[in-house]
């Protein structure tokens, strides 16, 4: 009897010793935390993951929504800024711009809008539930960082609504030539729905209308609250737009931002993704290689009805009938005023 007990305890230090001795050569792995448990160590001290983000980051946390038409600069412009000490940006999510289009459908029909009143989902219940939904996918999504962006090109068709859901966050709104964005697009087959790729009559048609959604919101924001960037003045004066910017988001100046390219893949720096179209345009310095790539390229017909075709040209500064226009001149962007009475000008009938 004191034999077999002597020999099932010698069993039991056997096993014990032997699963330590396993868990010290093979190491004892804990669970990856998640960028926003992370987030909310550096943050708030504590980590409780139950917490509701909303709690914590109330609707006035001035996040930083970077878009434009795809082709524009926006990626270079997110890079940017991701290599700012205080700034984390990040790969395109793709949602947020699908559910922002999402909401905008709910209460666009007036019979939809008494139903779901009636049922209790008013605009202030959706509104708050977008809020969450957003602050979720931007804070989980990267690294934690004093001030978190978001780049989803085409968010900032949402603009006013956005700024209205984040009444403290800023908006950079990347604006190119839209002969170069088109090329770009049509040359690299990047596909955007509704666009017919073998036409640059198309492409250039619906470029402007795009645009002229999001820069009209943009202006309508005003000048605390969004900043129009041209992707040209960006490459061409990149130290000078970078001040203007980081000024205009209220951030030190930090000269990381004009080298981005030597903080891909290191801590804290630039996040590149496997599968963007722009990634390896992106891992290069900022240069000037794409500004007129487009030139020699764009059917005559389309050149010389290009004013109407993309009446945005003009209203953006960019020359419609200059091919190319001489970027380093660049001419003013139409302020609101100024383009509301160019608009009745062109409104009032002709005498006859
Ligand atoms: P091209 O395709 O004409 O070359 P987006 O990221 O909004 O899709 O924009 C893509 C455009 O940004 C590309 O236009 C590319 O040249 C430009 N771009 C990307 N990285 C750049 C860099 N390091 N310097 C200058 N332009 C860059």
């Amino acid at each position: 009897m004191r034999n077999t007990r002597s020999s099932f305890l010698l069993g039991c230090v056997l096993l014990c010793s032997a699963s330590l001795v396993y868990l010290g050569m093979n190491g004892i792995e804990c669970p990856r935390k998640s960028h926003r448990y992370r987030w909310m160590e550096l943050n708030l001290g504590s980590a409780n993951q139950s917490l509701s983000l909303t709690e914590h980051f109330p609707e006035d946390t001035p996040l930083i929504f970077i878009g434009g038409f795809p082709r524009s600069g926006t990626t270079l412009m997110r890079v940017m800024l991701d290599a700012h000490n205080h700034v984390r940006c990040g790969e395109e999510t793709r949602v947020i711009p699908r559910l922002l289009a999402m909401r905008a459908t709910w209460s666009r029909s007036v019979k939809e809008r008494i139903r779901l009143d009636e049922a209790g989902v008013t605009d202030q219940v959706l509104d708050s539930a977008v809020r969450a939904f957003l602050l979720e996918v931007i804070v989980g999504h990267g690294e934690p960082a004093p001030r978190l962006c978001n780049k989803d090109p085409f968010a900032l068709k949402s603009l006013s609504y956005l700024s209205r859901i984040f009444p403290k966050a800023k908006f950079v709104l990347m604006l190119r030539d839209g002969r170069a964005t088109v090329h770009s697009m049509i040359s690299r087959k990047v596909t955007i729905s509704g666009f017919d790729l073998s036409s640059y009559r198309d492409c250039l048609t619906k470029w402007s209308s795009a645009v002229e959604t999001m820069f009209s919101q943009c202006q309508a924001a005003g000048e605390t609250r969004c900043l129009p960037v041209r992707y040209e003045q960006l490459v061409l004066n990149t130290e000078e737009e970078m001040r203007k910017l980081l000024h205009f988001l209220e951030l030190q100046w930090d000269p990381s931002v004009l080298h981005h390219e030597e903080l891909i893949g290191k801590a804290g720096g630039v996040s590149l993704s496997k599968v963007e179209r722009s990634t390896d345009q992106v891992m290069k310095p900022v240069n000037t290689d794409a500004l007129s790539n487009w030139v020699g390229h764009i059917p005559s017909d389309v050149l010389s009805d290009m004013a109407e075709i993309a009446p945005m040209l003009a209203r953006l500064g960019y020359d419609p009938h200059a091919n190319p226009p001489d970027y380093t001149r660049p001419e003013p962007v139409a302020s609101p005023s100024n383009f509301s009475e160019s608009l009745k000008a062109t409104d009032a009938p002709h005498p006859s």
